[in-house]
């Protein structure tokens, strides 16, 4: 008898675990769940992860730039019904009236049981693209343009200013990138990377990204877009690497025939800083609707600088008049986006024309 028991102990124990496996399956984390989208779809998932990770596993891609940590306040999205209470992580990215509204992070959402999210339809376009690296370009000596090629799908539609998500090849972190490219290139993107010191992807990028390396892009994702049936003019102003949307932006505007005034402010330090300077000159003789004013804060005195110096917010506030039927498109630092609103409010601008990307 005793020599049986061992194998009834064995046998019983793993009677338990199968039934705990079979309880987990049908009521648990990996049962299968409902997911009510936008109101008519239904989306079967499994598992017990959260609403950015489960989404994205269904090829639906809510934008993230910090994949997952609650740190960019990216990825926002709509829920109806049994909202869940807001957790610290989400509390600072989040206003009173989102919270009302039922606007969470999905990051910070688990999957539950039909669950009813609405997701705007421009996200449901959204894809994962495999690339190839064709060029790495060093710009100045923090930022490089790379080109990735698209392989599957092999290519993509974007509007001119939005922006992709880069797993970044090697230590799979994903990262936000605006798109620099024209627009009517479909087969590639480009992006302009600063590299941030001690940056997880900036310093993968600058340090081992090789030409022929495989990258995984997703988007296109963004608000921040050129707003095409408008005739209003145009301010521009960007910062750093905030040159690669704008640079997308003009791209289409001169396919366009630039057909809108266009004032362009760049701000940098000194000119160390500034790239795509030619470009931008050629583009102002070309049309006379397009002025380009970069403005030096710190210029060097080997830099023997011409042009505008000045913080930007200074040159942008003595280069404008009224601004009240103008559009503004801004991007860069955080600090330097609320700046030059508060001078664009000082010129009559609406809020409801005031564009910006900050990173
Ligand atoms: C919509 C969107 C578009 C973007 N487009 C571009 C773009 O076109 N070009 C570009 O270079 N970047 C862009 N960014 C920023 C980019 O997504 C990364 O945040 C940035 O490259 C840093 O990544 P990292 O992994 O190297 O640094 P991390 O490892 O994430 O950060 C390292 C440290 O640096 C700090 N840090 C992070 N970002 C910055 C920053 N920009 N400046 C100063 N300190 C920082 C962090 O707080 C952290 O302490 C964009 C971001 C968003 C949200
Ligand atoms: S993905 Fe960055 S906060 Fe959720």
């Amino acid at each position: 008898m005793y020599v049986f028991l061992p194998l009834i102990i064995l046998g019983v124990l793993l009677l338990i675990t199968g039934i705990l496996i079979l309880l987990d399956y049908i009521f648990g984390g990996s049962a299968e769940k409902t997911i009510i989208l936008n109101g008519d779809t239904e989306l079967v998932v499994t598992g017990d992860d959260t609403v950015l990770s489960t989404l994205s596993q269904n090829q639906i891609f809510i934008p993230s730039a910090c994949g997952g940590k609650a740190t960019c306040g990216l990825c926002k999205f709509h829920m109806e019904g049994d909202v869940p209470p807001v957790k610290p992580t989400e509390e600072p990215f989040l206003t009173n009236s989102e919270i009302e509204e039922g606007i969470r992070l999905s990051c910070q959402v688990k999957v539950k049981d039909k669950m009813k999210i609405l997701l705007p339809p421009g996200l449901l376009t959204a894809k994962e693209f495999h690339s190839e690296v064709t060029e790495i370009e060093e710009l100045t000596y923090d930022i490089k343009r790379v080109r990735f090629e698209l392989k599957s799908p092999n290519h993509v539609e974007f509007k001119p200013g939005q922006f992709m998500q880069i797993k970044v090849p090697g230590i799979d972190v994903i990262r936000a990138y605006s798109l620099a490219s024209d627009p009517a290139h479909t087969d590639y993107v480009e992006m302009l990377i600063r590299l941030v010191p001690k940056g997880q992807a900036t310093t993968y990028v600058h340090k081992a990204l090789q030409v022929g390396d495989k990258a995984i892009l997703i988007g296109p994702f963004g608000e921040f877009y050129l707003r095409e049936a408008s005739d209003r003019p145009i301010v521009c102003i960007a910062g750093g690497s905030g040159k690669a949307p704008i640079r997308s932006i003009l791209f289409r505007l001169k396919a366009l025939g630039m057909p809108r005034k266009v004032k362009y402010f760049f701000g940098a330090k000194s000119v160390k800083d500034l790239y795509y300077t030619e470009e931008f000159m050629e583009l102002q003789k070309e049309f006379p609707n397009f002025e380009y004013i970069p403005a030096l804060s710190a210029p060097d005195e080997s830099d023997n600088w011409k042009g505008e110096v000045g913080l930007i917010t200074d040159v942008l506030d003595r280069h404008s008049g009224d601004l009240s039927g103008a559009e503004a498109y801004l991007c860069g630092s955080p600090g330097m986006i609320n700046a030059c609103i508060n001078v664009l409010n000082k010129h009559q601008i609406k809020t409801e024309n005031v564009y910006y990307d900050k990173f």
